[in-house]
C-alpha cells in the first residue's frame, strides 16, 4: 500500500490539507479581486482611448497625430543635427502641441505625417532666419501650416509677414490628376478657408499676411510677390520634377541672404520628382542654396549671399 494512502498517514495529513485548502481559497478570492480591479482599469482605459483617438487619430484627416516615443526621439535628433540647437526637444514638443491645437480648431488639415509637419515647424525657427521677417509659402492648401509656422516663429520672437501663393480653386491641384482626389476632411481649398485659419494666428484687423492666388510659375504671380527678399521660403506647391525645378530657380532670386529654404517631401517615395529636382538643381552649379540636411521628409537649405542683383 502506498504510504500516502495509508489511513494513518491520511489522518496525520488532514490538518495540513485543510490549511492548503484555506490558502487556495483565500488566494482565489485575492485573484478575483485583482481581476475585477484590472477589468475596471481596462474599461477606464478603453474610454480614454476613445477620447484620445477622436482627438488624434487619422479619421477625417489623412494622417494620425499619435507618434511613438521612438519617432519623436528620431525627430529630435534630426532637428538638433540640422539646426545645431540644444532646444530641439522643446521645439518638437511645442510644434506637436501647436499641430494638435490648430488642427482641432482650424478648418481642413495640415498636409503630411506628424514627423514631417512637426519637423518643419520645429526646425525653421531654430535655424534663426535672418533679419527679414518675410515668409513665403508656395502651396498652402488650407493655410494651417502657415498659421502654425507664424505661431512657432512668434515664440522665437519673430513676427512673421506672410505671403502665400496657391491657386486656391476649390481643390488641391497636382499635375498628377490621381492626387486630386477629394480631401479626407471634405473641406474646399479656398481663400476664405485660408483666411479663417490665419485668423487663428493673428487678429484680422492687424493681419500680417497676403494671399496671391495663382501658380508659382506664372509671370504675373511672380511679379506680384517678388517685391521683397524672404527670410523663409517653404516650397510645397507643384510636386513634379519640372515644377520643383522652376520653383527652386525662382527662389534663388527672392530669398534673402542667409534665408532658410524648406523643400517639403524631399526623399518621400510618393513624390520622387521632388528629390530629383533638388539633386539636379544643386548639382548644376552656381546655386546660392547650401543643403543643411534633412528632417523627416523635408530638406533644409540656407541661402549664401547673392553675388550681385
Ligand atoms: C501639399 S499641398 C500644401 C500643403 C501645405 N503647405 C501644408 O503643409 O499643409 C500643395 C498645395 O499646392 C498647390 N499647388 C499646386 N501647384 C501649385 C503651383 N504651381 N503653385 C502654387 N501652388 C500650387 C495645391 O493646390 C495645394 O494646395
Amino acid at each position: 500500500m502506498p504510504l500516502l494512502t495509508h489511513p494513518l498517514a491520511r489522518r496525520a495529513l488532514r490538518p495540513l490539507a485543510a490549511l492548503v485548502d484555506q490558502r487556495v481559497r483565500s488566494q482565489t478570492r485575492a485573484t478575483r479581486t485583482e481581476i475585477g480591479a484590472l477589468r475596471t482599469e481596462l474599461d477606464a482605459l478603453k474610454k480614454q482611448s476613445t477620447a484620445v483617438g477622436m482627438l488624434l487619430d487619422r479619421t477625417g484627416r489623412g494622417a494620425h497625430r499619435m507618434p511613438s516615443e521612438g519617432q519623436i526621439s528620431t525627430l529630435v535628433a534630426q532637428v538638433a543635427e540640422v539646426s545645431g540647437s540644444s532646444h530641439a526637444r522643446r521645439a518638437v514638443t511645442s510644434a506637436f502641441r501647436t499641430v494638435v491645437a490648430l488642427e482641432a480648431l482650424g478648418v481642413g488639415r495640415m498636409a503630411g505625417g506628424t514627423s514631417n509637419v512637426c519637423g518643419k515647424l520645429a526646425t525653421i525657427p531654430l535655424l534663426a532666419p535672418p533679419a527679414s521677417p518675410d515668409v513665403l509659402e508656395i502651396g498652402t492648401l488650407y493655410g494651417l501650416f502657415a498659421t502654425s509656422l507664424t505661431r512657432m516663429l512668434h515664440r522665437e520672437g519673430i513676427e512673421a509677414r506672410l505671403t502665400i501663393v496657391d491657386p486656391l480653386i476649390g481643390s488641391q491641384l497636382q499635375p498628377d490628376a490621381a492626387r486630386e482626389a477629394a480631401d479626407p476632411t471634405g473641406t474646399p481649398v479656398r481663400e476664405d478657408v485660408v483666411r479663417a485659419n490665419l485668423a487663428l494666428a493673428s487678429a484680422p484687423a492687424n493681419s500680417n499676411y497676403r494671399i496671391q492666388k495663382g501658380f508659382s510659375q506664372d509671370a504675373d504671380v511672380r511679379k506680384a510677390v517678388s517685391d521683397r527678399r524672404y527670410g523663409v521660403v517653404v516650397v510645397d506647391g507643384d510636386h513634379s520634377r519640372e515644377g520643383v525645378l522652376a520653383d527652386l530657380q525662382w527662389v534663388e532670386e527672392i530669398v534673402a541672404d542667409g534665408g532658410v529654404v524648406v523643400l517639403d517631401d524631399y526623399g518621400d517615395t510618393a513624390w520622387p520628382g521632388v528629390g530629383e529636382a533638388l539633386d539636379e538643381h544643386l548639382a548644376s552649379g552656381g546655386s546660392r542654396l547650401e543643403l543643411l540636411g534633412r528632417v523627416a521628409t523635408s530638406a533644409f537649405l540656407r541661402a549664401r549671399p547673392a553675388v550681385s542683383r
